[in-house]
C-alpha cells in the first residue's frame, strides 16, 4: 500500500502539470492573437468614436506642422509677389548641378532626353512630344520657369512636386538651366584647359539614340 503512494502522488502530479501547460498554451494563444489584430485604426479607416465617423483627424486650423511652414515663397513656390523668380534661390554648386544631373536623368531624361532635346524613349514610344530646352522661348524663361512647370505639371505633362522635393526642383532646374547653355554653346566657350575634355564627357551624345545602348 505504501508502495503505491509515489506512484499516485507522481500521476497525480504530472495531470496537474499537464493541465497547467494546457492553460499556458491557450493564454500565450490569447496574447499572440492580440499582438496580432492590435487595437490601432488603418489610414482612413471609419471609426464609431468621433462624431464625423472618420479615425484619421483633420489638422487644427490655423495649425502648421513642425517643419511644414514653407514662408519661403521663392524656394518653395519658385514665386515672389506672383511672380516667377529671376534667380536661384539656393546656391548652385557643382553638388547641385551633379545631383541634378542624376535626378533629371530619372525623372526627365525618359521624355525630355538626356540633352533635353526632346526625344526620350517615352516620346519615342508615342507620347507627346515635349518643345526642345533650346527653343528662344524657354531659353528666354526666368530660372523659375522649369521649377514652375516640374512643381504644378504643364498641359500633357503630368506635375512631380510629390516625387520630387523641393531641393532636388532646383537641382534639376540648375541642370536644365546648363543643358540650354550647353546646347548653344561654341567651343570658345570652354575654358581653355577643358577643351581637352570634348568627347570625353561620358554624357556627350548620348541622347541621340538611347535605343542603341540596349
Ligand atoms: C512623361 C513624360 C515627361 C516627363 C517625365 C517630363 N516631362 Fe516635361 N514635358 C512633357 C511634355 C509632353 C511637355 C509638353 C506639354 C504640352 O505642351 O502639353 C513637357 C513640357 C516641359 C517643359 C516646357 C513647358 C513649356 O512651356 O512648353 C519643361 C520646362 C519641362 N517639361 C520640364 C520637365 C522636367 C524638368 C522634368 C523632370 C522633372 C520633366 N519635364 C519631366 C513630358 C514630360
Amino acid at each position: 500500500m505504501f508502495e503505491e503512494c509515489p506512484t499516485l502522488l507522481s500521476r497525480g502530479f504530472v495531470s496537474t502539470r499537464g493541465a497547467l501547460v494546457l492553460a499556458g498554451c491557450l493564454l500565450l494563444a490569447g496574447c499572440r492573437q492580440d499582438m496580432h489584430q492590435a487595437p490601432r485604426y488603418d489610414p482612413l479607416e471609419a471609426s464609431d468614436f468621433f462624431t464625423d465617423g472618420r479615425a484619421s483627424r483633420p489638422l487644427v486650423a490655423g495649425t502648421v506642422a513642425r517643419g511644414q511652414l514653407r514662408d519661403d515663397d521663392a524656394l518653395y513656390l519658385g514665386k515672389t509677389n506672383g511672380l516667377l523668380v529671376t534667380e536661384f534661390p539656393v546656391t548652385v554648386t557643382a553638388a547641385l548641378m551633379a545631383r541634378g544631373r542624376e535626378r533629371y536623368d530619372v525623372f526627365c531624361a525618359p521624355c525630355h532626353g538626356r540633352t533635353g532635346v526632346g526625344n526620350g524613349m517615352v516620346v519615342q514610344r508615342g507620347f507627346k512630344q515635349p518643345p526642345s530646352y533650346l527653343d528662344p522661348r524657354l531659353v528666354q524663361q526666368p530660372v523659375g520657369y522649369v521649377y514652375d512647370v516640374v512643381t504644378n505639371g504643364f498641359g500633357a505633362m503630368p506635375d512631380y512636386a510629390s516625387q520630387i522635393p523641393v531641393l532636388d526642383r532646383w537641382a534639376i532646374t540648375a541642370y536644365v538651366r546648363a543643358l540650354q547653355v550647353a546646347g548653344h554653346a561654341a567651343v570658345a566657350d570652354i575654358p581653355a584647359d577643358h577643351r581637352a575634355d570634348l568627347g570625353r564627357n561620358p554624357g556627350a551624345g548620348e541622347s541621340a539614340a538611347p535605343a542603341a545602348h540596349h
